[in-house]
């Protein structure tokens, strides 16, 4: 029996939702190029993609729009845990808490059950930090898109259309990644029958890690840190002499330039480009490249979508504490994807490990 630490290189299961070329570089949801959805579509549509295999046209388009937009509600209930769950409680595990106040969905999952868990997730997101800062609760509005609808509970005001596009585009691009941890996760929480939102949670447990979603803030974190250019080099010569990983670099299937981080560089610098932190930013980027060539000459690692991803939320002045959050506001999606695919043609997952300990020991008083 071969193990191979991580699953890496084990094919596990088909899928039809998406698919990553990790040599080229190159991320396409059912058949589209993801980088081009992110300027030219809408998250509701490429959702409709991600689901259903097309997108919606003419009458169908108004009917999803119009279930999408039903299915925003707070319930009382909602508000009443969001005030109680103690402040320390960090964001993601109030939001776990909060959601499985939702209807007790059954066993297979539905586009109704499907729809209700996407909208619930912002909505949740929006109301715990305003509650966090002290001010009101503002409700959804169903005059206004997904992604300018959560800026908008965020805020108490309209976003302007620059921020919805790049949070549009941000979203769309992180909505969905092939059989990353935390969709893994939802599959194999699926493949038990056990209901979608168990399998929603539980993925949002896994995508919390700071090696998985917790990376963006983690950039954050280290480009404050670093200060100024000349200490970049440095601060990260230090962290990789003591064997430490450089946060927004790497990738399991990656070995180019993931094209997130490309698409989201290229927004980014619609809005920021005369700013100096994106022109910091930049030059860490090529130092740590530099840096990763000399200390891991054979790993071929790259800049992955996190670095971005922080640059990308900064511009639209989102606070760094809703960086993790706002990328399971997008990648609840995808898992969604998953939790539907596993439950159309369903088998319990249930790898294999090789014993390594003791064959036969004796138990002695
Ligand atoms: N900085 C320095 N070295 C690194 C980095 C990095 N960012 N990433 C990988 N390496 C090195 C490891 O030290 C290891 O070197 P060694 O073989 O000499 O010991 C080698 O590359 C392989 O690393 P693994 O951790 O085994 O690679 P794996 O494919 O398991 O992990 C991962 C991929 C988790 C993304 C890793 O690159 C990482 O931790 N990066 C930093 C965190 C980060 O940015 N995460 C976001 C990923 S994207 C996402 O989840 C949405």
């Amino acid at each position: 029996m071969q193990v191979n630490p991580g699953l890496e290189g084990v094919v596990v299961a088909e899928t039809a939702i998406s698919h990553i070329d990790g040599q080229q570089g190159h991320l396409i949801y059912r058949g589209y190029d993801a980088k081009q959805l992110a300027t030219t579509s809408t998250f509701e549509k490429v959702v409709h993609l991600l689901w259903k295999g097309h997108f919606p046209d003419g009458e169908e388009e108004k009917q999803w729009l119009v279930k999408c937009r039903q299915s925003q509600t707070l319930s009382d209930e909602m508000i009443r845990l969001i005030q109680t769950i103690p402040e320390r409680i960090d964001m993601l595990s109030t939001l776990r808490s909060v959601l499985v106040t939702m209807e007790n969905p059954d066993w297979p999952p539905t586009w109704e059950q499907a729809i209700r868990v996407l909208v619930q997730v912002p909505i949740i997101i929006a109301a715990r930090y305003r509650y966090l800062h002290h001010k009101p609760i503002v409700p959804p509005r169903d005059d206004l898109s997904f992604a300018a609808n959560y800026l908008y509970m965020l805020r108490g005001d309209e976003a302007s259309e620059a921020h919805v596009k790049g949070l549009e585009a941000y979203l769309i691009l992180t909505a969905e990644h092939g059989f990353n941890a935390s969709t893994f996760t939802s599959r194999v929480v699926t493949s038990t029958e056990s209901d979608i939102l168990s399998a929603v949670v539980a993925a949002i447990g896994a995508l919390k890690g700071r090696i998985h979603g917790g990376a963006p803030s983690e950039v954050d974190d280290m480009l404050g840190e670093i200060g100024s250019i000349e200490r970049a080099e440095s601060w990260m010569r230090e962290k990789l002499e003591r064997g430490e990983k450089l946060m927004g670099f790497g990738h399991r299937v990656y070995k180019t330039t993931d094209p997130r981080a490309e698409a989201l560089r290229t927004v980014v610098q619609e809005y920021a480009a005369n700013e100096p932190w994106f022109d910091f930013a930049v030059q860490v980027e090529q130092i740590a490249l530099q840096l990763l060539k000399e200390y891991k000459p054979h790993r071929s690692i790259y800049t992955n979508v996190e670095f971005y991803t922080a640059a990308v939320l900064k511009a639209i002045q989102l606070p760094a504490e809703l960086y993790t959050p706002t990328f399971v506001v997008s990648r609840t999606a995808g898992w969604i994807a998953h939790i539907l695919e596993q439950a159309s043609h369903n088998r319990i997952i249930r790898p294999d490990s090789r014993y390594v300990g003791p064959k036969c020991a004796k138990i002695t008083k």
